[in-house]
């Protein structure tokens, strides 16, 4: 049985879909004494592309195999961890099969599904597996303490509490609430804090937390672990268009834009509001309404196989083929045909720093994830800022 407080480091790899925290990067932060966490969004196209084999299409069970058994190939018993982003295409089968397959480590993020909280206790009775939700304030905290206590004999092992400076999408609706005080990781963690602990769950802390001077804060105040994507985004591991990749290192803080489907229309159909580049091409043209409508990734699919992005309207932009060509799978499969969307925390015009440090001989010291896992621990003394050439 693993638990959080198994790890070496209390440092969890925040799922990035679509496609970035892929296989090498998952084993990396796990290696290093992390939790390295896989993206499940849109998994049976991003595997058939992997293996070539068309018929790993639609097929989500012998994908999730395809991802155990090569995760277990790579690590043995080291722990990994499953995402399940609530709004992605077959939400609940996936949590299922995460559980029929003993994935050890299994996190539930944007959004709520009561349907889950049964599915917990009927997939893993025994409680043998480390399952989380991410949360973004007070409500989700008592929701899900309160609904898990009712529909099963469980609690969650820790809930993840992520601020409005998380990369990807944020857990809220719109600009307005993203920016409100009382919804800032400061406004709100204490209660959540405070409630979780009384009821003997762990608070994971995300959303825009940066280095070992940060992470002291958050422990100090009751934090059991965090949970970083961005930092880890501009890593070698991490599966990136290389032409991404070099826009991430030269990124500045105004470039970074949360877009929401209320005032800066369009918005993700996923209806969250979401993190973008400001100048990603596949942005761009969406808010001109140039992109035709067409989806070949059918990511976000509702169970009555619609997405908010089908028609062409103000309010919502196609997301997954977008973003999908801006992950290492992009140019191979899309080509010109698409144009990327790029998301990143609020933290990401940082990376620069994270990828510019140099060893005491002035040569350049490889971004490699086990370096952040090393830098959130507090492994290494000296911080990447300090270190680093501007
Ligand atoms: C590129 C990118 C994609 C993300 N995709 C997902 C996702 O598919 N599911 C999810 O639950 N969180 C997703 N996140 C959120 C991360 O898992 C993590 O919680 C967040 O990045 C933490 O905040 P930080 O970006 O400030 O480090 C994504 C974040 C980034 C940067």
């Amino acid at each position: 049985m693993f638990r959080l407080t198994d790890l070496k480091y209390p440092v969890i790899q925040g799922s990035m879909g679509i496609g970035f925290s892929w296989f090498d990067l998952v084993v990396a932060v796990s290696k290093a004494g992390g939790l390295g966490t896989l993206t499940t969004v849109c998994i049976d196209r991003l595997v058939a592309w992997e293996t070539g084999d068309k018929s790993y299409k639609n097929n989500w069970e012998k994908s999730i195999e395809y991802a155990v058994d090569k995760l277990r190939g790579m690590l043995g018993d080291i722990p990994f961890g499953f995402n399940i982003m609530e709004k992605q295409t077959k939400s609940s089968e996936i949590i299922e099969l995460a559980f029929k397959y003993k994935v050890p480590s299994i996190t539930v993020g944007a959004g709520f599904n009561r349907r889950h909280f049964k599915l917990a206790e009927q997939g893993d009775p025994n409680h043998d597996l480390n399952f989380m939700y991410m949360i973004n304030g007070i409500k989700a905290a008592q929701i899900t303490i309160l609904a898990s206590k009712r529909k099963n004999n469980r609690v969650p092992d820790a809930l993840i509490l992520e601020g409005p400076k998380a990369g990807g999408h944020n857990g809220f609706r719109t600009i307005r609430e993203v920016n409100a005080g009382e919804n800032s990781l400061e406004g709100c963690f204490e209660p959540c804090r405070k409630i979780l602990h009384e009821s003997g769950v762990g608070i994971v802390i995300a959303g825009g937390i940066w280095g070992p001077e940060d992470w002291k804060y958050w422990k100090e105040k009751g934090a059991d672990c965090l949970q970083a994507g961005t930092a880890f985004l501009g890593s070698q591991e991490a599966n990136l268009d290389p032409e991404v990749r070099e826009r991430l290192y030269t990124l500045k803080e105004e470039d970074i834009i949360t877009s929401d489907a209320e005032i800066m229309q369009p918005g993700s159909p996923t209806k969250f509001a979401f993190k973008v580049f400001s100048d990603s091409p596949g942005y761009l043209r969406a808010q001109k309404l140039e992109r035709p409508v067409k989806c070949s990734m059918s990511g976000i699919l509702k169970s009555d196989n619609s997405c908010a992005a089908h028609k062409l309207d103000k309010s919502n932009f196609c997301i997954c083929p977008p973003l999908t060509r801006s992950s290492g799978f992009g140019e191979k499969f899309q080509g010109d045909t698409e144009q990327f969307l790029m998301t990143c925390g609020s933290n990401g015009y940082k990376i620069r720093e994270l990828a510019t440090v140099l060893n005491d001989d002035g040569q350049s010291v490889p971004y490699e994830a086990k370096r952040v896992v090393d830098w959130f621990s507090g492994v290494h003394n000296k911080s990447p800022e300090a270190e680093a050439v501007n």
